[in-house]
């Protein structure tokens, strides 16, 4: 479909159900055709929001295909490669995990806890889905157990990333001193594929993708050993977005497995987000008026102002004191570009509106915002945000990604996640 015709709630919803039928291959969802040809972990989660509005089961399959490839030790890998397509890069024989079904060795943010909470809450609540909720409750209590056994040995409360990707935010300029420090003099020469679907101009640069395949490398040369990534990593860093998001999926969890009787999950999940929740305001900056995060090799703060430094209002507990600064930096950044919550501060001289996530506009980013203000009681912001997005939406379709000033679409086009957005933003009009 062409841009600029998405005029009407009816248009914007055909197409986005269209979206989700044209990149579903059975039991997953590709993000796009071409740019990312595999199920991508975050991607398939959010995905399954979307689908439960014309196919409940569906939607749980999409998460099942992708617990079915959860490692042994618990970690839900970032990506499935279900097919061979040399069209992407690193492929499986890059990443060297050894799996069956082979994976890539990394783990992305952990939105399938709050993700089947509303799966759950929203649908239809039969017995039978009630045993395939259950098993998805025990495989992301194994996850988040994972993540603060071994992304946090030594007990902070709050996890680190050890790559860039694992964010799921890959250039964010939050990585950019601490990925400057990782050596990759001995990168094994390779070639590029993403910049042969999309403008190099919208991508990573060579610098960051040295470094985000030196890092694979030396990961492999550990045999991808979870007990020993943490410390062999040269990359740690404490990222307030990626914990606050894993907290508010443990939140979710606690709720969701209270209700479907597994006890002892709730409380596990309840006992590691109420630790985590105190630990996270070690990343507060006042002098930003957001969260920030924290580089563990250096030992310090990083001086920059991202999206994932507001995320941290998806668990603000109500009166928390830094609600008021961060709602205050969300509406000063929309003011200066309407189009969505930029992913970089615009007032930074790092921004960059075209380059993935050093400006440009996600929807499912602002997707995690609205939920966290509408918990934090600010409808008006949350409204705004949800209105932003989809003027984004009507002007140039379901995008990867947007031009925070003008909507321009950038990345892949006919893109899952923001389909998914969509219907999400839309669900009181269907
Ligand atoms: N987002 C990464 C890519 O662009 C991988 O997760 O390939």
């Amino acid at each position: 479909m062409s841009t600029n015709t998405l005029s009407s709630t009816a248009d914007m919803l055909s197409e986005a159900e269209r979206i989700l039928r044209l990149n579903d291959k059975g039991g997953y969802t590709v993000p796009t055709h071409g740019l990312y040809p595999f199920q991508w972990n975050w991607d398939s989660c959010l995905t399954a929001l979307g689908q439960a509005s014309f196919d409940e089961s569906r939607a749980w399959l999409e998460i099942e295909t992708l617990v079915a490839h959860q490692w042994e030790d618990g970690m839900v890998p970032h990506i499935v490669f279900h097919v061979e397509n040399d069209g992407y890069f690193p492929g499986p024989a890059v990443w060297g995990t050894g799996r069956h079904t082979p994976t890539s060795g990394i783990t992305q943010p952990s939105v399938m806890g709050l993700v089947i909470e509303q799966l759950w809450r929203r649908g239809s609540k039969t017995e039978a889905l009630k045993l395939r909720c259950r098993e998805l409750v025990f495989a992301a209590n194994r996850w988040h157990a994972w993540f603060y056994t071994c992304r946090d040995p030594r007990d902070t409360g709050l996890v680190a990333l050890l790559h860039p990707w694992e964010s799921g935010r890959d250039n964010s300029c939050d990585w950019d001193v601490a990925l400057a420090a990782v050596q990759a003099e001995n990168v094994t020469p390779y070639t590029r594929r993403d910049t042969q679907h999309v403008d190099a101009s919208q991508r990573p640069t060579k610098f960051e993708y040295d470094r985000y395949i030196a890092l694979v490398e030396l990961f492999r040369a550990c045999n991808w050993d979870n007990t020993k990534l943490h410390d062999a990593s040269p990359f740690q860093v404490v990222d307030p977005g990626f914990n606050a998001i894993l907290i508010h999926s443990d939140q979710a969890l606690a709720r969701l497995a209270a209700d479907i009787g597994e006890t002892a999950i709730s409380e596990m999940a309840e006992a590691r987000a109420s630790r985590a929740l105190q630990a996270l305001d070690t990343l507060w900056s006042a002098d930003k008026g957001q969260y920030i995060a924290y580089d563990r090799i250096k030992q310090k703060p990083v001086d920059s102002a991202s999206i994932g430094g507001l995320l941290p209002v998806l668990v603000l507990p109500a009166g928390h004191p830094n609600q008021a600064h961060i709602c205050k930096s969300i509406g000063r950044i929309l003011d200066l570009a309407p189009y969505g919550v930029a992913s970089h501060d615009p007032e930074d001289a790092r921004f960059d509106s075209k380059r993935y996530w050093r400006g440009p506009s996600w929807l499912v980013v602002n997707y995690l915002l609205i939920k966290g203000l509408l918990q934090n009681e600010q409808p008006a912001l949350a409204e705004r945000i949800r209105q932003a997005s989809l003027r984004s939406i009507a002007k140039s379709g379901c995008a990867e990604y947007y031009d925070p000033h003008t909507a321009e679409p950038l990345g892949g086009k006919t893109f899952t996640w923001t389909a998914a957005m969509v219907i999400e933003f839309l669900r009181d009009a269907r």
